[in-house]
């Protein structure tokens, strides 16, 4: 039977609780065409009618709060209840963007903070928080670079490489700004060799973006022959920082020779994401970038022309020339940044370093407990993360990487990530966080080998799992193509 949605319930004169009435617009200042005749068809429905219709929906997602989610490359780690109490608070919630900076000083001063840990913990520079995401912080980068190599005249490099392993930001960062990509073809132990590398660098090479450690959960370890040929070459280095869980407090991208790098607050810095809330992907530039980050920036009142307040007291700098503007509306996702800043405040500099090595330790442990079971093409020690194959059981069984994932659902656990990094064939790629207790893990082995087991014995259970969730397997192909986003009257 069709779940009801809201409209479904609705009857004429039902009511949830009354609100005040809104300020409306003066009707004069809205187009002749644009005004309604009728209100529009509302569903009317009771409160708890409303509240049961959002809970019951709300218990068809699967979030991190409900069990295990070892989304690979998503770092899906418990987020904090401290860190949400605080990000709540109406001095946070509630602060108006525009509000002047002298009745702001606490917000400015929380990004300042929040800046000058994430340098420390990059061994960077300077940081903007103005990037909305991931994605945002390498375009943000790039255009960084852009304005960099322009400023010495260098207008004609045009090519970035990345290599195979990269996330597909990385080649959409590229060509937006628009450069173009040059592939690079990791080494059988699934790293950047120099001796690739040579190839294909040359004076018109801007950047190169490495993630390191990469998405086969695999420390680059010629990181810093690397670099030194790509600033001999005159290109900068980029650092993909998304994977930075599992470095915090081990090593650093600064230490490392790279110019620039982002990170995703939303996952190492555990703040709601994958539809629990906004991203921010900071990014950290070495000094001789930091004119060109996006404005405004928060400095000491006085450093420049202006003041706003006495001693100590913060301002916003917009007075930069070579800045490449703004990349975000207003100073970034605040809220998020006050969720990180919490984070880290609450973990300190001793408990980020255990998170990443429990992390680390997590990721292996499931490596070695399924090795035997999985393929595992690249089976170094991994980092934070660890990537299977089920390419001989597809070749064998005709069981897939999806037929595993789905089937995991089943057993009350997010499917892994599938199908990525491509380099992998049918890749199921593991990212345990360092949020999960042994017994979880064990919890998850165990469902893995029984699931297995079962590819061999009776595939067709995993072909068509899952089979308790409330939306069996979902046409994704046409769910992306063809989205039904409004309810229709049947
Ligand atoms: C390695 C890597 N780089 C970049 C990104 C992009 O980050 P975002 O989704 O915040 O744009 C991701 C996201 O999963 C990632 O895993």
């Amino acid at each position: 039977m069709a779940e009801p949605t809201l409209f479904d319930l609705s009857q004429p004169g039902k009511r949830c609780i009354t609100m005040p009435q809104p300020a409306r617009a003066p009707e004069q200042y809205l187009p002749e065409g644009q005004l309604r005749a009728e209100p529009p068809a509302l569903p009317e429905v009771s409160e708890p009618e409303i509240a049961r219709h959002y809970a019951r929906l709300a218990a068809w997602n699967f979030n991190v709060d409900r069990n295990f989610y070892p989304l690979g490359s998503c770092t899906m780690k418990y987020n904090p209840r401290a860190s949400e109490a605080i990000a709540a608070e109406p001095g946070w919630a509630r602060l108006h963007p525009a509000t002047p900076e002298e009745c702001m000083q606490g917000a400015l001063r929380l990004m300042r903070d929040l800046e000058t840990w994430l340098a420390a913990i990059l061994g960077m520079d300077a940081v903007s928080l103005q990037p909305p995401a991931g994605a945002a912080g390498e375009f943000t980068s790039l255009r960084v670079f852009r304005a960099w190599h322009d400023s010495h005249g260098d207008t004609a490099r045009r090519r970035v490489i990345v290599p195979d392993t990269a996330h597909g930001t990385n080649p959409a960062s590229v060509a937006r700004c628009g450069w173009d990509v040059t592939v690079l073809t990791s080494d059988e132990e699934g790293r950047v060799s120099p001796d690739a590398l040579r190839d294909v660098l040359g004076d018109d090479v801007a950047a190169i973006m490495l993630t390191n450690p990469n998405t086969l959960g695999l420390f680059e370890t010629h990181v810093l022959e690397i670099a030194e040929m790509a600033h001999e070459a005159g290109a900068l280095m980029y650092c993909d920082g998304a994977n930075l869980n599992a470095l915090l407090g081990h090593a650093r991208p600064g230490d490392m020779g790279f110019d620039a790098v982002h990170v995703n607050l939303h996952k190492t810095f555990s703040t709601p994401h994958g539809g629990g809330g906004p991203g921010s992907g900071p990014i950290a530039v070495v000094a001789k970038l930091e004119p060109f980050l996006p404005a405004p920036r928060v400095r000491r009142a006085g450093e420049g022309t202006r003041t706003t307040g006495g001693e100590g007291a913060l301002e916003w700098d917009w007075d930069r020339p070579q800045s490449i503007g703004k990349v975000q509306a207003w100073f970034g996702n605040f809220l998020v940044a006050v969720r990180a800043w919490a984070y880290i405040r609450s973990m300190g500099a001793e408990g980020l370093r255990q998170a990443t090595e429990d992390a680390v330790l997590a990721a292996n442990y499931i490596r070695r407990a399924l090795e035997g079971e999985l393929d595992l093409p690249y089976p170094a020690t991994c980092m934070h993360e660890c990537v299977f194959s089920a390419k001989t059981l597809a070749d064998e069984r005709g069981v897939h990487a999806a037929d595993i994932a789905k089937r995991l659902l089943d057993y009350g656990i997010h499917p892994p990530t599938m199908y990525f990094p491509l380099i992998v064939e049918e890749a199921l790629m593991i990212e345990p966080t360092e949020t999960e207790s042994k017994a979880t893990l064990d919890q998850f082995i165990a469902a893995m080998r029984e699931i297995l087991r079962d590819a061999a014995e009776q595939p067709d259970l995993l072909h068509e799992a899952p089979h308790t969730t409330p939306v069996r397997r979902v046409d994704e192909v046409n769910a992306a193509r063809k989205p039904v986003l409004r309810w229709q009257k049947t």
